[in-house]
């Protein structure tokens, strides 16, 4: 047994001895998705109910587990503060209980750094190697600069996590306590197209050249994308997620990096969701590098990237092309995340489009998402100057560069037909058109 290892045995603890390192008042910071230890934050909650504790928050970025703090009876001992909101953790982020921060991803790191100290870092990671190294796996956003001033550093750590190749990793000296469980890492269910993605994917598909490197956002549409490009040749991948399309992307030699003008033959990410064969293949592939969120999505990293299309998905865009991502109307649903953060450094790079995508309608086609106004409430997550391009199945509407009138008219043709009259008449009340 080596020194490492010999320390490794010194810090393992169980789950119920590395929660009494919290006091009240403690700020509990988790990694991004995958990486949130699920066995150490509920302990926490169930320490924290048990002795009458108060004031804790567990902060986290993309929820996937259904934590204990989530519950009611958990609430007044530990609550929880949405980074970015995930599936098991919305109906506790929309409480009075829960908050939200509002932040662009890139930003998340240095806010760590700065303004948001946490108390407790923890994070799950995969098993230690020789040198007393962990991986942070497919969730290297924000760990390191979380556990930088944190009083107690905990790890969980589980052999399902990815050994996965970039620059997060955490040192056994640097380590307060550890535990361990293997629980299999929570899976984003691979989903069949929908007619509507197909014609947004053909339409995305067109105005994506050869060469070009691609990011890929969250929610439905990285499939319809993935599944239309499959003819392209020579992309690079550059993003802050690394969707299961793009295992199938690189797979098929669809991306082969060889263009890119940095991290040549490499593609990048920060954090990653999806099924267990994809945890397989990020696991000690050198193909695929996973980099703190403030690199990865720092706009002038991705604009040295010639033609650079950033791809992501949006919940309503009105006739000025301001566009919300992550609320709707006023309730949080999910997050800025990086996607203004992709929006300009497209922007700015040689050739560069950013596109946003959505149907045209919600809620079984009875609501139109292109607003004549973004919904009372609603948090604008890119600008009206930020925005380049809006796809809906019914076409491409291009804003930048184009006054408010020729906006609306763009916004109101990719419209569902139904609902074209009416924004026409809304637009004309709006002094848009005449
Ligand atoms: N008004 C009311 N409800 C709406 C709506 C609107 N304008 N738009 C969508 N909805 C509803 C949908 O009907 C759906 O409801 P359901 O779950 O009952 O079916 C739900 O809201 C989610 O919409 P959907 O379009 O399926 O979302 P998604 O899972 O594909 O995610 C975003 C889309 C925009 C929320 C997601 O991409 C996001 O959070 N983006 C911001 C962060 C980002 O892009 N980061 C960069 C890349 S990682």
């Amino acid at each position: 047994m080596n020194k490492w290892q010999e320390m490794y045995k010194e810090k393992l603890t169980t789950a119920e001895e590395a929660a009494k390192y919290v006091q009240s008042g403690d700020v509990c910071a988790a990694t991004c998705g995958v990486g949130e230890p699920p066995m150490l934050a509920d302990a926490i909650a169930e320490r924290a109910k048990q002795e009458g504790l108060y004031g804790i928050t567990h902060q986290l970025m993309l929820t996937l587990h259904p934590l204990k703090c989530y519950l009611p009876e958990y609430q007044d001992h530990m609550s929880s503060i949405h980074w970015f909101i995930g599936g098991p953790g919305r109906k506790a982020a929309q409480s009075v209980k829960g908050d939200y921060m509002p932040a662009y991803y890139k930003d998340v790191p240095p806010l760590w750094r700065t303004y948001a100290k946490a108390d407790i870092a923890y994070a799950t990671v995969s098993p230690m190697d020789k040198h007393g190294w962990f991986s942070y796996g497919p969730a290297a956003g924000e760990g390191r600069a979380q556990m930088e001033r944190a009083r107690v550093v905990l790890l969980e750590v589980n052999e399902n996590m990815p050994r996965v190749h970039g620059s997060q990793f955490i040192h056994i000296s640097e380590v307060t306590a550890l535990i361990e469980n293997n629980a299999p890492l929570p899976e984003n269910p691979e989903a069949p197209l929908l007619e509507e993605e197909i014609a947004i994917g053909k339409h995305i598909s067109h105005m994506i050249p050869n060469e070009a490197t691609v990011q890929l956002g969250i929610g439905g549409m990285p499939n319809a994308v993935a599944a239309s490009i499959m003819d392209k040749r020579g992309l690079g991948f550059h993003s802050e997620m690394f969707p299961a399309r793009a295992m199938d992307l690189m797979e098929a030699g669809v991306i082969d990096n060889w263009n890119k003008p940095v991290h040549k033959h490499k593609s990048i990410a920060s954090f990653s969701v999806g099924p267990k064969k994809l945890y397989d293949y990020l696991d000690d592939n050198p193909a695929v590098e996973f980099h703190s969120i403030d690199y990865t999505n720092n706009p002038y990293l991705i604009a040295q990237h010639d033609n650079f299309i950033s791809i992501n998905a949006t919940l309503e865009v009105d006739l000025i092309g301001q566009a919300c991502s992550e609320t709707i109307g006023p309730v949080p649903f999910s997050g800025t995340g990086g996607q203004c953060d992709f929006v300009r450094g497209a922007n700015m790079s040689k050739g560069g489009k950013s596109i946003l995508s959505m149907f045209s309608t919600a809620k079984q086609g009875t609501l139109s998402k292109v607003k004549p106004m973004l919904t009372h409430g609603a948090h604008v997550t890119v600008s009206k100057n930020d925005i380049d391009y809006v796809v809906t199945e019914f076409g491409v509407a291009h804003l930048k560069g184009k006054t408010a009138s020729q906006r609306a008219k763009e916004m109101i043709s990719i419209a569902h037909p139904k609902f074209r009259e009416e924004l026409t008449f809304e637009a004309k009340k709006l002094n848009l058109i005449p």
